[in-house]
């Protein structure tokens, strides 16, 4: 077990790198198995979700090589068996080895995915595009059994733009037999990302990054290189730490154009940043307006952010509100920013934090993945020292979290517990 030490109030001032996004790097490492031949990703973030999946790839046969941000995965010689449960359900993502063996072996056998508890996280959605495909599906307790004859192009409409049906979806159509749209699909970079790796493996797709996308099944997929697109979540939280602690810092290799939604909110807010090409330079500000945000599909305001964010409104005058609309149980990090001094009160969907109030050090625990990266920005700008447990959650989506904020300036450790 780790925890996470932060001492606050520091200032953070010098440049942070952006790394490649979780989000799209734990979709391309299990689609590379739909190629016939050596794919190579480039700037693969080294984190605990990718060495889960590489586990995966591993115990299916795959041979993979990794060199710093590179990772080459060799799938010629897999053996589609069953994922054994404990596996499975080490991550969210395993569930793209659903669409991707499905596709390319027509049979997939594994269990419930696992990754953060923030809702139910059904995947009805995936599992309805999948028999619409023409594949037939079997649940018994946790494991599912999905198998086909043929899979057939179609149309498939998602009652929920999901990110992970939509990209599942895109991985069992590339090898089908004809046409395949997806109506309602999910517009976030990341999809763009995977449609773009698949592309460049021979498959052709269309429409991806609107709401409907285009998939013209091919024969088979081949090698190609590709790289893995800049995190724009990872962007947004040293963002929102350089608004609440920040000296100029720079956050460079990123897209700003992914976020928007963040961008406005804290040009709103008052923050001072400048934006360039492919980076974003912040500072704190002398105070900053409460704002309102409504967590939304791409390009709304991120649900990965939500979290994130709050630490920071608790430091905005007046009151702030905060609509969570993505996932029913994103708000486990409340209790412990009202520990450490905010002032949050929330109903069904909705929070209210009333600012600004001073933050001190406490002992709390990261619930989940952003949670964890909300507790740490409370953290960073709180009097006194804040121990943050459970932070293997942090690890396992923020590449080297602890060396990028100790660069700037940032007194924070890990530590191994007993
Ligand atoms: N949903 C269904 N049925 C489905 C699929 C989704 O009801 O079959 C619901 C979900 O329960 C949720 C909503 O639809 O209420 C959106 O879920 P989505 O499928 O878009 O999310 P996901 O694929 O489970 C991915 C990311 C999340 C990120 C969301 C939204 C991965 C591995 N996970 O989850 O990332 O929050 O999209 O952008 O890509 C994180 O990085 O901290 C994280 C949780």
């Amino acid at each position: 077990m780790k925890k996470i030490r932060v001492f606050g109030e520091q200032k953070l001032s010098g440049t942070i790198s952006v790394s490649g996004s979780k989000n799209s790097a734990v979709a391309l490492v299990p689609a590379s198995l739909l190629s016939d031949e050596i794919v190579e990703i480039d700037n693969v973030p080294n984190i605990s979700d990718i060495e889960a999946l590489i586990e995966i790839l591993t115990y299916l046969g795959a041979k993979v090589e990794r060199n710093g941000t590179s990772m080459k995965i060799d799938s010629t010689n897999i053996k589609n068996r069953v994922i054994p449960e404990e596996i499975s359900k080490k991550l969210r993502a395993s569930y793209y080895f659903m669409g991707a063996l499905l596709g390319k072996y027509k049979k997939v056998e594994m269990y419930f995915p696992g990754g953060c508890s923030i809702g139910e996280r059904p995947i009805n959605l995936h599992l309805k595009g999948f028999e619409a495909l023409g594949a037939k599906v079997t649940e018994e307790g946790n494991k599912y059994t999905v198998e086909a004859e043929e899979l057939k192009g179609t149309n498939i409409y998602l009652d929920i733009a999901s990110v992970g049906a939509t990209i599942n979806l895109m991985l069992a159509s590339a090898l089908a037999t004809g046409t395949t749209v997806i109506r309602n699909a999910a517009k976030e970079p990341h999809i763009v990302n995977v449609a773009t790796f698949l592309n460049q493996m021979g498959a052709s797709i269309t429409g991806a990054g609107t709401s409907e996308i285009r998939i013209n099944g091919v024969k088979k997929l081949s090698g190609c290189f590709h790289e893995v697109v800049p995190d724009y979540i990872e962007t947004g939280t040293y963002l929102i730490a350089g608004a609440l602690c920040g000296e100029n810092l720079k956050i460079e290799g990123a897209i700003p154009d992914h976020l928007e939604a963040l961008i406005s909110k804290l040009r709103e807010m008052g923050v001072p940043f400048e934006v360039g090409k492919d980076y974003i330079t912040v500072s704190k500000g002398e105070s900053y307006k409460a704002v309102s945000i409504k967590t939304a599909v791409y390009p709304g305001f991120p649900t990965d952010l939500q979290q994130p964010f709050m630490s920071l409104l608790t430091q905005c005058e007046g009151i702030s509100k905060v609509e969570e609309n993505i996932f029913e149980n994103r708000f486990m990090h409340i209790p412990y920013l009202n520990q450490m001094g905010a002032f949050i009160t929330t109903t069904d969907k909705t929070a209210i934090i009333k600012g600004r109030t001073n933050l001190s050090g406490k002992e709390v625990e990261a619930t989940d993945l952003r949670a964890g990266a909300a507790l740490i920005l409370a953290a960073l700008c709180a009097k006194g020292e804040t121990t943050i447990t459970k932070v293997e959650h942090v690890l396992r989506g923020y590449e080297g979290i602890i060396e990028k904020l100790q660069n700037v300036g940032a007194k924070i450790e890990l530590e191994e517990i007993e």
